[in-house]
């Protein structure tokens, strides 16, 4: 959710935190701040709104500071405003901490130093408590401090910690939420995400649960809950920092739509055999697990989460093995039917998605085998799973998931293929020919891309209305919710996503004059029934565009405008119907005048429940 970010070396160290903290701000961006060492002093700059509010107070002035943190909010406790924005400082200014997470047993912390040591709070945030409660426990001893403080704690948190009287240290302290630190030639770095310190340093330590960090300027310790030394290797990031910049696209979100045709390469090419087989090395799709194997739970959030509901329809055609999916914050509290003959598959983007994380524990402690597909590497997820199938999407930036979810997709056929292959029931011919058109979708993505000027002009023409429906049977159902989630998210067109044969039961007594009905058409089986369904929203005045594939020109005749994706196999068609959508929300969102990459009151990587 929150960004955070450190530094501690030879150099002056607020323009290290502002820098970084750009580079997280997807992860939060309603207000932001730092704290800094200077003569002996800490000093606090916050403020509200977008990063860019610091820069008055930081611009004119050279402080020769070289130690600080900075914070860039998604606000959770409190409305995003100055008091609330971090650093939080302690009630004798002897402490400055910066947190991302939530500390559920926040209130009694606070009712208890209230009472106790009468301590005054400015804040309403959950946060400020553990800055009075490390000041609290100190006694000359910042690490004991902090070991005796997170003792205390319940929740998740990543903290970023500095004491007036220790000026030689940041000490950082990780659980459940994420945290990596950096090894720099001229100092040392703390972040919650990679590209934060891309910039600075390639050698990174990914911090793993309940471990606390001692950084100085020319060291640093991992200690373990025991508060015994760890040893980690040195995780060496080998992607580029111009993959996590604009590379001249107006934002990063149209930039990273226009990467699908690359991604998709990357996901399959690292997959594929020249023989047309699939290599899942390191993944244990074994006959011998398959056979145990009596449930499959596909999990996940948001976009990943309608991901899952392809991989459900792929594993269920090609393999014939059910699978049930769920939203990761619904499955932990259903008590889910999960042990030892489970097959459990994870689906997250950043790998850091709390309710992820947390239902993918829970399917652990209950035997569950976890394969997981995420696209961070090294990611909590990955860290915690059993197999990692990686999607080379390469980093996303947009808060609004695009890449990653058709690279997702890639991973879902993949395994679902060779799922069917080892349990033996897909002929060989069929199986040859999905993957033979698997590897022309890359071309066939960048043919939709190249007719973008259609989908914009759509834009421009439907950008004002006030809903939006997509609609669609079997697998264009799972689209249409994909299509209606990335309009609402950046658009803020109240949108929403009903199976065309659901319609007439209820929701088309919504439908009016002008009301636009999106329709995904791209099953052959299914087109009949679908032409049906839009005849009837026409009937009451609807404007429908259905995307369809080219060969398809029946639809013409009663749609008002079509959207045509490359023919391809109707099975892997979700790979190229989505597309056009991703195009139609972008070039809406922008027609409406929003902040594309950064929507209002949505982060990146939600790390709270
Ligand atoms: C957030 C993002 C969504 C994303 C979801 C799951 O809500 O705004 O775009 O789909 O989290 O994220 P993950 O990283 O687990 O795929």
């Amino acid at each position: 959710m929150c960004g955070i970010v450190g530094y501690i070396g030879e150099n002056r160290a607020l323009p290290v935190l502002i820098e970084g903290l750009k580079r997280l701000e997807y992860r939060g961006y309603d207000s932001a701040g730092i704290a800094y060492l200077k003569d002996g002093k800490l000093e606090i700059k916050k403020c509200k709104g977008r990063l860019a509010c610091l820069d008055p107070m930081v611009a004119n002035e050279t402080i020769d500071s070289h130690v600080g943190i900075g914070h860039t909010r998604w606000a959770t406790h409190g409305e995003p405003n100055e008091i609330n924005a971090h650093p939080h400082m302690s009630f004798q200014s002897k402490i400055a901490i910066i947190h991302n997470g939530i500390i559920e047993n926040y209130m009694r912390l606070k009712d208890w130093l209230i009472e106790e040591e009468g301590v005054e709070f400015k804040s309403e945030t959950d946060t400020e408590v553990i800055a009075h409660l490390i000041e609290y426990f100190y006694e000359g001893d910042l690490l004991d401090a902090v070991y005796k403080t997170i003792d205390k704690m319940e929740g998740a948190y990543a903290l970023g910690v500095i004491a007036k009287d220790e000026p030689d240290k940041i000490i950082a302290v990780r659980k459940d939420s994420p945290l990596i630190v950096g090894l720099g030639k001229d100092g040392n770095y703390l972040a919650s995400d990679i590209p934060a310190l891309l910039q600075y340093t390639r050698n990174m330590y990914l911090i793993e649960n309940d471990e606390v960090v001692v950084l100085t300027k020319d060291s640093i310790t991992i200690y373990d809950e025991l508060k015994r030394i760890v040893e980690r290797d040195v995780f060496e990031v080998t992607w580029d920092i111009e993959s996590a910049e604009k590379e001249g696209f107006e934002h990063f979100t149209i930039k990273e739509i226009f990467e699908q045709p690359k991604g998709i390469y990357e996901t399959l090419n690292r997959r594929l055999e020249k023989t047309n087989t699939i290599n899942l090395d390191g993944i244990k799709i074994t006959k011998e697990n398959l056979e145990k194997i009596n449930k499959v739970y596909i999990v996940a959030c948001g976009t990943a989460y309608h991901a899952g509901l392809i991989g459900k329809f792929a594993i269920e055609k090609f393999a014939k093995i059910p699978v049930t999916v769920d939203v990761a914050s619904e499955f932990r509290y259903r008590d889910p039917f999960v042990d030892e003959n489970t097959l459990f598959i994870a689906v997250s983007q950043s790998g850091e998605t709390i309710d992820t994380l947390s239902a993918l524990r829970e399917a652990k402690r209950k035997g569950a085998r976890i394969l997981s597909i995420v696209n961070v590497v090294g990611s909590s997820v990955a860290r915690d799973s059993d197999d990692v199938f990686y999607t080379w999407a390469g980093p996303e930036i947009g808060v609004a998931s695009t890449k990653a979810y058709t690279t997702q997709l890639i991973a879902m056929y993949l395994i679902a293929l060779q799922m069917a292959k080892t349990v033996g029931k897909i002929e060989e011919v069929y199986y040859q020919e999905i993957i033979e058109e698997l590897k022309k979708l890359p071309e066939k993505v960048q043919q939709i891309l190249d007719n973008e000027e259609q989908i914009k002009q759509l834009a421009d023409t439907q950008f004002n209305n006030e809903h939006v429906f997509f609609i669609g049977r079997s697998v264009d159902y799972d689209t249409a919710l994909e299509a209606s989630l990335k309009l609402k998210e950046i658009s803020y067109i109240n949108s929403f996503a009903i199976q065309a044969g659901e319609l007439k039961h209820g929701t088309i007594a919504l439908v009016e004059k002008d009301t636009l009905v999106m329709t995904i058409a791209t099953q052959s089986k299914l087109f009949g029934k679908v032409l049906s369904n839009i005849k009837e929203v026409k009937a009451r005045g609807a404007h429908v565009v259905a995307i369809a594939q080219k060969s398809n020109q029946e639809i013409l005749k009663v749609a008002d405008e079509v959207i045509f994706i490359p023919d391809t196999m109707d099975e892997v068609a979700p790979i190229l119907s989505i597309v056009p959508m991703q195009l139609f929300a972008y070039y809406v969102s922008l027609a409406r005048g929003n902040d594309v990459d950064k929507p209002r009151n949505l982060a990146k990587s939600v790390t709270v429940e």
